[in-house]
Formats: C-alpha cells, sequence, structure tokens
C-alpha cells in the first residue's frame, strides 16, 4: 500500500480522508478532539511539503439533509487552533464554486470542506459523487481510520478517480494493529468491556487465538450465558468472580485482573469494565487504566467510551497506541477487511 511519504505533494491539491467524527455537546463544543489531534502530523506534513491541502469529514449521522449543528465549524475552529495559521471552510463539499476556490489555493493553504453526510451519496457510494469530489484533488490520502469500515464514496469512490495512499495516521493504526495481531511480545492479555457481546463474539474469538488470557466483564460474561454464545477459545476466557450489583466488577475480580495485567508484556483493552457514567460503578474501570499504566506493558487501548474514559483521568498519554477506531478497530481486529484500507492496497 501507496503512504503519504513515497508521494511528492508539492503544489498538488491533497484531498485528505479526515474522521472528524467528534463527539458535541448540545451546544456545539467539542467533548473530546483526540481524533482531530491524531490528524494534526499528517496534515503538518502537507503543508511543510508545499501541498494545497483540502481536508473532508463526516459528522454525525444527519441522513442526508444540511443539520445547522453537525455542520463543520467547530472543527475548523478547533484545526485552527492545532496548526496555528487560518483555515478556510467551503459551505458544501462538492460544486463548481468549490472547485474553483481548490484551484485558487496557494501551497501551505488549508480549505475544509463542509459534512460530507449532507449528501445521502456520501453513505450510498455514489459514483459521480465520488467523481464530484475527486475533481477536488490531484492526489488522495485516507487518513480516516475510524471511517475505513465504511464502504462510502469518500473512503472507497474517490481513489478510484485518483492517485491514493495511506496518510500518516492510517498507517500507525495499520502497523500497530497488524502486529498486536500477528506478533505481539507476549504473553498478551486482552481486555474486553462494552456492553454487548454480540458485537464483540468476533473480536473475543479471533484476539483470543493468540492472547494468553482474555478478561471480559460481568455485562459480556452474563450475555454469553444465556445466548449461550459459544467461543472458540473458552479456556482463555475469564470473566468477573465478583460484582457491584452487577454493574461493576468487585474487590476480587479486580486483584486477579491486575495479577494478569501485572503478568503480561501486552495488553489490548477496548469497552469499560463497569457502568463507569455512574460514579459508584467507575473503581473497576479506574483501578484497571491505572494498573496497566503502573505495570508498563506495551498497552494499546482503543473505543469512544474507554478513551473517553481514560481521557478523563488524564492518563490518555500514558498509553503506546490509543486507537482512533471505534467500530473499525473492533472490525480490522476481528479479522475482517476494511474497505477504506483494502482500496488503497489494490490501487497499488
Ligand atoms: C465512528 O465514529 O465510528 C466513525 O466515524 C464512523 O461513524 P458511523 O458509525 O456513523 O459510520
Amino acid at each position: 500500500m501507496l503512504t503519504l511519504k513515497e508521494l511528492n505533494v508539492q503544489n498538488k491539491r491533497v484531498l485528505l480522508r479526515c474522521d472528524f467524527n467528534v463527539p458535541l455537546s448540545n451546544e456545539g463544543v467539542i467533548l473530546d478532539d483526540f481524533r482531530i489531534k491524531e490528524t494534526v502530523p499528517t496534515i503538518e506534513h502537507l503543508i511543510k511539503n508545499g501541498a494545497k491541502v483540502v481536508l473532508m469529514s463526516h459528522l454525525g449521522r444527519p441522513k442526508g439533509k444540511v443539520v445547522e449543528s453537525l455542520k463543520l465549524a467547530p472543527i475548523q475552529e478547533k484545526l485552527s487552533e492545532y496548526l496555528n495559521r487560518k483555515i478556510a471552510k467551503a459551505s458544501d463539499c462538492i460544486g463548481i464554486e468549490i472547485e474553483k476556490k481548490t484551484n485558487e489555493m496557494k501551497p501551505g493553504e488549508v480549505l475544509l470542506l463542509e459534512n460530507l453526510r449532507f449528501h445521502k451519496e456520501e453513505e450510498e457510494n455514489d459514483a459521480q459523487f465520488a467523481l464530484e469530489l475527486a475533481k477536488l484533488g490531484d492526489i488522495y490520502i485516507n487518513d480516516a481510520f475510524g471511517a475505513s469500515h465504511r464502504a462510502h464514496a469518500s473512503i472507497v469512490g474517490v481513489p478510484k478517480y485518483l492517485p491514493s495512499a495511506a496518510g500518516l495516521l492510517l498507517e500507525k493504526e495499520i502497523k500497530i494493529l497488524t502486529k498486536l495481531m500477528e506478533n505481539p511480545v507476549k504473553p498478551l492479555v486482552v481486555i474486553i468491556g462494552g456492553a454487548k457481546a454480540e458485537t464483540k463474539t468476533k473480536l473475543i474469538d479471533r484476539i483470543s487465538e493468540i492472547s494468553d488470557f482474555t478478561l471480559i466483564n460481568g455485562l459480556i460474561q452474563r450475555e454469553i450465558k444465556e445466548k449461550n454464545i459459544k467461543l472458540k477459545y473458552p479456556q482463555k476466557i475469564i470473566g468477573p468472580l465478583d460484582e457491584v450489583e452487577g454493574k461493576d466488577i468487585g474487590q476480587k475480580t479486580i486483584k486477579l485482573f491486575k495479577e494478569k495485567i501485572f503478568s503480561a508484556k501486552t495488553v489490548f483493552w477496548n469497552g469499560p469494565l463497569g457502568m463507569f457514567e455512574k460514579k459508584e460503578f467507575a473503581k473497576g474501570t479506574e483501578e484497571i487504566a491505572r494498573a496497566i499504566v503502573r505495570s508498563g506493558v506495551f498497552s494499546v487501548v482503543g473505543g469512544g467510551e474507554t478513551v473517553d474514559f481514560i481521557n478523563s483521568l488524564g492518563l490518555l498519554s500514558k498509553f503506546n497506541h490509543v486507537s482512533t477506531g471505534g467500530g473499525a478497530m473492533i472490525e480490522f481486529l476481528s479479522g475482517e477487511k476494511l474497505p477504506g484500507i483494502e482500496v488503497l492496497r489494490s490501487a497499488s
């Protein structure tokens, strides 16, 4: 797969697909800007190398209509802050006016297109829409790992029309997650929490092929039993020994999980261990986060809720790799092929 660093971007319009799908408050304030921050190195690389940077992303699920609260103005503001320069914003993501704007750009300038999902054709992977987008760049770069499991026009359609490559963030995600699945430093301890066992079964099965232990929370353990879900490696799965009102792992479990973490050289963690939104049920998740950091293992973590929680503890920078992918990361680690990555592989 071709990567950004192999390309000469000088004076070229680079159409960069990012995943700026970040949580917003009712007042439109960005609650967690991690995904934006992680895209900054790619944008800086492009600026430094004299590209004209055209950014595109979706935000939320506006279902093909213009939704005022899902316009990308807060992203524009945040990016200007991080990049320490003015970022222009287009009023739409396709059209003659915008194409003209991109043709008038100077090297080092950055233009942010409006929310891709204001057009239903984005999610429909409409070929004409992809072509309209492709008119806004000379080169296409995908840095939206978090959205690469979606076969949408800006992910799989545009690379059919332009020379295409992976951005620095996408490259980093693929490298670290592939190493985790293919050649982790052992012992590998995996922790899977969250609420829906069904969405995690494939991940648990695939990752347990290589893990030494796979620790799960009470909710998943119960659902596996109730729905009689058959796991491939039941001998590697460890569920809670005790719980707090069925909403958090108890003291004995915290102790056991910590022992497993301290015995590991690599830990992968996805999903909270309890109902952490309520303070009285957040202890298990917090203790596990702190134990991973203290143990000094190579740590990989992902999933929106888990990342938000670790961030709220001020521990995010202490993890070795924090994935920007939610669903995309789960699919990748479950062994599924992500359309956004596959299209770049076949292009090169
Ligand atoms: C995500 O947040 O997982 C990605 O941005 C994809 O968003 P979607 O689930 O709305 O397609």
